[in-house]
């Protein structure tokens, strides 16, 4: 169960790239040409805040049930054990929170420059985190096995 967790958890990682870099190319050109927010924008942040939610759920079920790192006896002083427990789910629990409040200021912004700028910066600073979480621990691109072989 948890191998299948964990790759589906891996792959949508880069479901979740591709879509913030089309989230943001989209809300920043959006924004700063002036251009009316399309359905297309739309469209693109549904798919954004989907994707976020579903690997919030993989993640929480690996977390709480079947992930050695979180589940185990391990000690907190081993780095992946601390990366785990703490720094990857409260970077990455912050990083949905402000990609659904990015979503949910543009629905409930007035004008399509407002409802581009909320999705540009809410998203923007989303990215920062997830990307600065994953290339911490070389997992931006990488797996946990591929970092493990690639350190021996
Ligand atoms: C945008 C959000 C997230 C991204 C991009 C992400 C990405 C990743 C990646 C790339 C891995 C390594 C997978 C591998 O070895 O192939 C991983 C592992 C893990 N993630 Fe996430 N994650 C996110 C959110 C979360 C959240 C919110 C939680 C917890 C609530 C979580 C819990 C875990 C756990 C427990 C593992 C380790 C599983 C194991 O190998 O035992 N993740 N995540």
């Amino acid at each position: 169960m948890h191998t299948i967790l964990n790759a589906l958890h891996s792959y949508n990682r880069y479901l979740i790239l591709a879509a913030l870099v089309y989230v943001l190319f989209r809300s920043w050109s959006g924004w700063m040409g002036k251009k009316p927010f399309e359905k297309a924008d739309n469209t693109a942040s549904v798919a954004l805040l989907g994707l976020a939610h579903l690997q919030l759920l993989l993640g929480l079920i690996q977390y709480f049930v079947t992930s050695a790192y979180t589940t185990g006896d391990m000690p907190v002083s081993d780095p992946w054990v601390r990366y785990f427990k703490m720094e990857h789910i409260s970077g990455m629990i912050l990083a949905v929170v402000l990609i659904q409040l990015g979503r949910t200021f543009s629905k409930k912004a007035q004008s399509d420059e407002e409802k581009h700028k909320k999705l540009a910066i809410y998203t923007t600073v989303a990215t920062l985190i997830i990307v600065g979480m994953l290339a911490m621990k070389g997992l931006l691109f990488g797996t946990l096995a591929s970092v493990a072989a690639a350190g021996q």
